[in-house]
């Protein structure tokens, strides 16, 4: 097993306990309490927080001091795939192998859960004991940006606005890197910005990018091809334009392998083990 494999492994669990408990002891109505912890406390793979925390480790950093800032990604990844299941939006019944928040809670709740969900991250980010104010600064403005309008945000549009565009290889690049690969780069930007990692940072940004798009390629072969056991959800993108129908499956094999390949080029130059091996696993995951 490589180190990358054997820590998530072993660091999942402590992180949906930290969530649960966390959760649990906030002041909030029971309905919205309820709601955040069956989203939060999920069989999800928790990929951004443990590929941060893994990075703060690698940087020689003591990442136990970083689990605030590690559910802060988390609640905002977990929040966008609330708002995503919505029947507004992608209108899926199953998530993390259960029904969706809203099938549970109502929309109401669900719709609220994700706005409690966002306003918190930031809170957790601000509230931690071991970083400056100045490095607080710098993460609370990477999240606004990576997860907001120019970001993650922006991709969504440009995917439920897919009949306002023209489609094209450039279109569903961009989609991708936005509603997929900011918040994929997030976290490996965080974990540098807390080490001082100033030199890393745009290595870290292209190799996210890049594995940002090979994780949506890979999401949507899965969608399509995968075993609801195992990944938990259903198809929703029938009539949609996705990297599957834009290209049919084997280009999509092609560039899910070119992209990784660039992202793992990006990981040589920085010389990092972990994420050249964070890329490999990827490649193959199977949810
Ligand atoms: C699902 O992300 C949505 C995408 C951006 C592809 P994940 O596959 O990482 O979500 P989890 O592991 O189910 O939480
Ligand atoms: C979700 O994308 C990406 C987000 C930013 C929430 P999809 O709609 O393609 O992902 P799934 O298939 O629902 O997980
Ligand atoms: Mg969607
Ligand atoms: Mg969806």
């Amino acid at each position: 097993m490589t180190k990358i494999v054997e820590f998530l492994a072993s660091n999942k669990d402590i992180l949906n306990k930290y969530a649960d408990e966390k959760i649990k002891s906030l002041t909030m109505p029971k309905e919205l309490k309820d709601s955040i912890v069956y989203s939060l406390v999920n069989d999800g793979k928790k990929l951004r927080p443990l590929i941060f925390l893994a990075m703060l480790d690698y940087y020689k950093l003591d990442f136990k001091r970083y689990l605030d800032i590690s559910l802060a990604i988390e609640l905002i990844h977990t929040y966008s795939l609330l708002h995503d299941d919505l029947p507004a939006m992608d209108n899926d019944d199953y998530r993390w192998g259960k029904l969706t928040n809203h099938k549970v809670y109502g929309e109401d709740i669900a719709i609220l859960a994700g706005d409690a969900m966002q306003a918190l991250a930031y809170e957790l980010i601000v509230d931690n004991h071991h970083i400056s104010a100045d490095i607080k600064v710098k993460l609370v403005k990477l999240l606004a940006d990576y997860s907001g309008a120019k970001g993650m945000i922006a991709g969504q549009i440009f995917d439920v606005k897919q009949g306002n565009y023209d489609i094209s290889a450039d279109y569903l690049q961009k989609m991708h890197t936005l509603k997929t690969g900011k918040l994929i780069i997030l976290p490996l930007l965080f974990a540098g910005n807390i080490a001082g990692k100033q030199t890393d940072l745009e290595r870290l940004e292209n190799f996210g990018s890049d594995l940002g798009i090979a994780y949506q390629i890979k999401d949507d072969i899965l969608d399509n091809y995968g075993d609801f056991e195992k990944i938990g959800k259903k198809p929703s993108d029938e009539g949609m334009v996705t990297y599957l129908s834009f290209y049919g499956i084997e280009k999509c094999e092609d560039l899910l392998k070119t992209h990784t390949d660039r992202a793992i080029n990006e990981a040589e130059l920085l010389n990092n083990k972990l994420l050249i091996d964070f890329a490999n696993m990827l490649l193959k995951r199977e949810k």
